[in-house]
């Protein structure tokens, strides 16, 4: 087997940890240990693969995309190790994240305004991103900013190439932010809800379109969601996030099949969507816990319909076949994870963050 594009090893992400970080405020924050957002985190994304993250708000889905990109703010503490390529992330200096970032990898952000400068044509903004890593001049740099437009299906792009951001719709300004994210054929594209800002019609477009270009391409997609309806569309394997704990990974088709964490039902039967609303998505009664006070063991005992009196320990993450790993007491491979001497590997527990 290939080695896996990227691998999260015990990953962990506090916000406002240690010693007067200061912080960018909010969130409360009382104990000396900041945010608990991520929380133990082992996963390995393949090459060529669209893994789909999901979760409510507030579950930690892009502070691990960012811990991946190097973005976090000065204020947050990563644990653990992100290997991308075979190199450990946390051992490069920061011109060499920056050098991976926009060429290895790249990410597209849920509102496409943000990530244009409103002064300059789209194409000329692509163009730069080409430039800025690959010593090539302007006339070639135009040519393949073209070339992406139309892959992009931007229609007319060699008129549109001078338009500025704002005269494009939404879908088009999303289309032209995924161009410029492809700009250096990255390995890894990381999505965090690409799609939430636009209408229903012009979101299955743009998945359809991020679904196109991986095949093409053959980019690794770390494609974020808040619901399992968007994944389902893309993705080849899932995995489930529930207040900064990876608590279920599996295929796609599996998952949907017989999904088996508690949490993971929850968010299933949330998904018929006919009579869901906009605005923050509650799938159980009862909220994420506060992450600077997270309760100990399974995070998700409180909202948990089937909560044993074992829940106060931290289920770990356990390798169930076909695919599926899994954090939840009422699985048997979890319970034998648990049951197993400590051989090492991947069943941390929360005792080993300081
Ligand atoms: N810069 C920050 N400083 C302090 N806490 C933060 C910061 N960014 C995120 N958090 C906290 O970290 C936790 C995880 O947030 P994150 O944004 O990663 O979640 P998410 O799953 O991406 O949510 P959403 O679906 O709303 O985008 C939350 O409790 C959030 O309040
Ligand atoms: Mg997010």
């Amino acid at each position: 087997m290939n080695e896996p594009l990227v691998q999260f090893r015990s990953v962990g992400v506090r916000y406002g940890a240690g010693s007067g970080s200061g912080g960018s405020g909010g969130s409360g924050g009382s104990g000396g240990s900041g945010v608990s957002a991520v929380e133990d985190v082992s996963l390995d994304l393949h090459s060529g693969e669209t893994f789909g993250l999901v979760g409510e708000s507030g579950c930690g889905k892009t502070t691990l995309a960012m811990a991946l990109m190097g973005l976090l703010p000065p204020a947050a503490r990563v644990e653990g190790e992100i290997v991308f390529q075979g190199r450990d992330l946390g051992s490069l200096p920061e011109s060499g994240r920056r050098a991976l970032r926009g060429d290895r990898m790249s990410m597209v952000f849920q509102d496409p305004a943000t990530s244009l400068d409103p002064a300059f044509g789209i194409g000329g903004q692509i163009a730069e991103t080409i430039r800025a890593h690959r010593g090539i001049g302007r006339k070639e740099s135009k040519a393949r900013a073209l070339d992406l437009l139309r892959q992009v299906g931007i229609p007319a792009a060699e008129q549109r190439y001078f338009d500025p951001p704002h005269r494009l719709s939404g879908g088009m300004r999303q289309r032209v932010v995924i161009a410029a994210a492809l700009a250096n054929d990255p390995a890894l594209l990381l999505a965090d809800e690409p799609t939430t800002a636009l209408d229903v019609t012009i979101q299955a477009q743009i998945l359809d379109l991020l679904r196109d270009l991986q095949q093409q391409h053959g980019t690794t997609i770390l494609l974020i969601a808040h619901d399992l309806g968007v994944v389902a569309q893309v993705c080849d394997r899932v995995g489930v996030m529930y207040a900064g704990q990876l608590v279920e990974v599996a295929p796609v088709a599996e998952l949907f099949a017989r999904p088996e964490h508690p949490y993971t039902r929850a968010l299933l039967d949330a998904l018929p969507g006919a009579t869901r609303t906009a605005g923050p998505l509650r799938v159980v009664a009862g909220e994420v816990p506060d992450l600077a006070d997270p309760p100990s063991g399974c995070r998700f005992k409180d909202r948990c319909p089937q909560r044993t009196g074992d829940c106060d320990r931290t289920p770990p993450l356990a390798d169930a076949g076909s695919g599926r790993r899994i954090a939840c007491w009422l699985s048997p491979a979890t319970r034998a994870a648990a049951a197993r001497p400590a051989s090492g590997k991947s069943t941390t527990s929360v005792g080993e963050l300081s």
